[in-house]
């Protein structure tokens, strides 16, 4: 693909890019938005470094690929709703992330993209692990594809939302989305055929015996947690990383308590879930 006001260096062959040339704390034209947006799709997390975003930039930056969300358990700072601060240090009693998933795949339509902003790392650790559901899709035998793209998944936000208010001691909403979505899911825009379960929000599988969805979703995990899609982002103070969250699953490392890791989320609204057989 040829870019013309942007650099794009991939990190892996699978999935992962850097991106240079941009600043995104100033308005992208139409060309450079257009080719941040093609990275996007061909490399389903893309990488900034020194972008030192504030709230506002941060947020205008994410509007340009649709409306943002606001996160059904973490309301944001005074007036930034849709801001999701990302926060640990030494008092931490956890951290967000820390197990496989896709962002609030809860909702009925979930998060198209996340747009991480770190501000403070840690001396060494922090990393985030990004892994590409359109890989561990086709790496399936044929037999398996066919079975799974019949499958579909409940999602349940209490699972997690409810157990993280309970460690950090907060009451919390009383309810959370709940969702059913195709467990193979074809991306609206490239086409392609992604794997959609995580152990964060998944639930079940709809319509089979509860012994038979859990051998799936096992089987799933661990094929979905392979390294073989996978890429690993070191971050730097300013960093931004923006995943698709329609084809990728993430898991951030808590490898550095006691020390600071800091920064914002803008996650940006999605549609509804769909399979489409090729
Ligand atoms: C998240 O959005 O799940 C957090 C990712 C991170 O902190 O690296």
């Amino acid at each position: 693909m040829g870019y013309e006001t942007i650099e794009v260096k991939p990190v892996t062959a699978t999935i992962g890019a850097e991106i240079f040339g941009v600043d995104l704390g100033k308005p992208l034209g139409n060309q450079q938005f257009k080719e941040v947006h093609d990275a996007l799709m061909a490399h389903q997390v893309i990488f900034f470094r020194d972008q030192k975003l504030s709230l506002e930039q941060h947020k205008a930056f994410g509007r340009l690929f649709g409306e943002l969300h606001i996160h059904p358990n973490s309301p944001g700072p005074e007036g930034h709703p849709e801001i999701l601060p990302i926060h640990a240090d030494a008092n931490s009693k956890r951290i967000a992330g820390e197990r496989w998933h896709s962002d609030v795949s809860c909702d009925p339509e979930p998060p198209m993209g996340s747009i991480l902003n770190l501000k403070v790392v840690p001396p060494v650790g922090g990393d985030t692990i990004f892994a590409s559901m359109y890989a561990a899709y086709d790496a399936l035998s044929e037999p398996m594809k066919k079975f799974l793209s019949g499958l579909t998944a409940i999602h349940d936000g209490s699972m997690n939302y409810s157990r993280t208010n309970q460690l950090i001691g907060v009451e919390g909403p009383k309810t959370f989305p709940r969702a059913e979505h195709p467990v193979i899911r074809t991306h609206p825009v490239t086409g392609r055929q992604a794997i959609f379960v995580n152990p964060v929000f998944t639930h079940s599988i709809k319509d089979v015996p509860e012994a038979e969805s859990k051998a799936i979703l096992d089987f799933l995990y661990e094929h979905c947690g392979r390294a073989h899609w996978q890429v690993r982002f070191r971050w730097q103070p300013d960093s931004v990383a923006f995943w698709d969250n329609r084809c990728v699953q993430h898991i951030a490392m808590w490898d550095y308590y006691p020390e600071v890791r800091s920064g914002y989320r803008v996650t940006v609204k999605g549609d509804k879930p769909f399979y489409r057989a090729h």
